[in-house]
């Protein structure tokens, strides 16, 4: 039997990862991508927009309405990721002037148009802050019937990156974050636990170059940029490319282990705020309440982000 693509509305911060994540996701047969929503994070959410335009006009990814979400967290003011994204939140290539226009409704009403006139349930692939998703779910309650799965990047099953507990996504927005996990929907979580899988080697780097087209280079240019922040910041040899994981999970679910969970996020602690509990071995005998990535194919991974890339031609 034919599978029909999964529709999703995919919100993001780019940010270098972020923008491959738009290539898979625009790319792929299995994903009928209804919309791009942006978030601060990364960069401010204008840059971030920016950046959104800019990677679909290069990619000629036409007729997926983009707009702007919230500038900043529920609580408090931005935090920026502008250490390994750079100034632009796309540092490394140069961009021309984008083609592809924003939508003038904001992310939220976006969204909230998107999900209740398609006829079937939508999943949102959040790659960004949660500012975004929260929102949707305080001001239009009855959504969450027409939501099939919440499927982040974001939180760790160990160890932070943005401080030694908390991942970039939920430190931004803890409060955010809290709101998705308690939300009672399928939230599934690709922490940096398994996007510390996908490591953008010399090796994968090559096989992007040898695409010899103008989208296979400017990656290995984004990658580059990327890595040399990376390096500088955590003395990794080769970038982790976090975003794409959590649309990979979509595209084939098999790529991505997952284990049921209890999920916490810290949003009091001192030095933890942003910390995603992750309850591994059930001893707190709370509900499992999301879907934990734990394990990736990272062989197939680079099979289907470098085989997006190539159809683009
Ligand atoms: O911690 C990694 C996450 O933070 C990725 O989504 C990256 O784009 C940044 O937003
Ligand atoms: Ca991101």
């Amino acid at each position: 039997m034919v599978q029909m693509p999964r529709p999703i509305i995919l919100d993001c911060d780019p940010g270098h990862d972020d923008a491959l994540a738009i290539l898979l996701a625009a790319a792929s047969p299995e994903i009928d991508l209804l919309a791009i929503t942006t978030v601060g994070g990364n960069q401010t959410v204008e840059k971030c927009t920016l950046n959104a335009r800019r990677i679909c006009t290069v990619a000629g990814i036409t007729g997926v309405p983009i707009a702007a979400g919230a500038a900043g967290p529920l609580l408090g003011s931005l935090h920026i990721g502008g250490y390994v994204h750079g100034e632009s939140g796309l540092d490394g290539p140069a961009f021309a002037d984008p083609t592809v226009p924003q939508v003038d409704e904001s992310a939220v009403d976006l969204m909230r148009r998107v999900i209740t006139e398609h006829p079937e349930p939508v999943t949102i692939v959040a790659i960004g802050p949660l500012t975004n998703v929260a929102l949707l779910l305080r001001v239009e309650p009855r959504i969450a019937d027409r939501i099939q799965e919440i499927v982040i990047m974001g939180g760790s099953t160990d160890r932070g990156n943005d401080t030694p507990y908390a991942e970039f996504n939920i430190r931004v927005d803890p409060e955010a974050a809290d709101i998705v996990f308690r939300s009672g929907l399928k939230v599934t979580m690709c922490g940096l636990n398994v996007t510390h899988q996908a490591l953008a080697t010399p090796e994968v780097l090559a096989r992007f170059r040898a695409l010899g087209t103008k989208l296979g280079d400017l990656c290995v240019e984004l990658l580059t940029f990327f890595g040399s922040s990376y390096f500088k910041t955590w003395g990794f040899e080769s970038p982790p490319l976090h975003d794409p994981v959590a649309v990979a999970r979509v595209i084939d679910p098999s790529i991505v282990v997952c284990l049921p969970q209890p999920v916490a996020v810290e949003t009091a602690g001192r030095y933890t705020r942003g910390a995603t509990v992750v309850d591994l071995h059930h001893l707190s005998g709370d509900p499992d309440n999301a879907m934990v990535a734990t394990e990736l194919d990272a062989e197939r991974f680079w099979d289907l982000m470098i085989g997006a890339v190539a159809s683009y031609g």
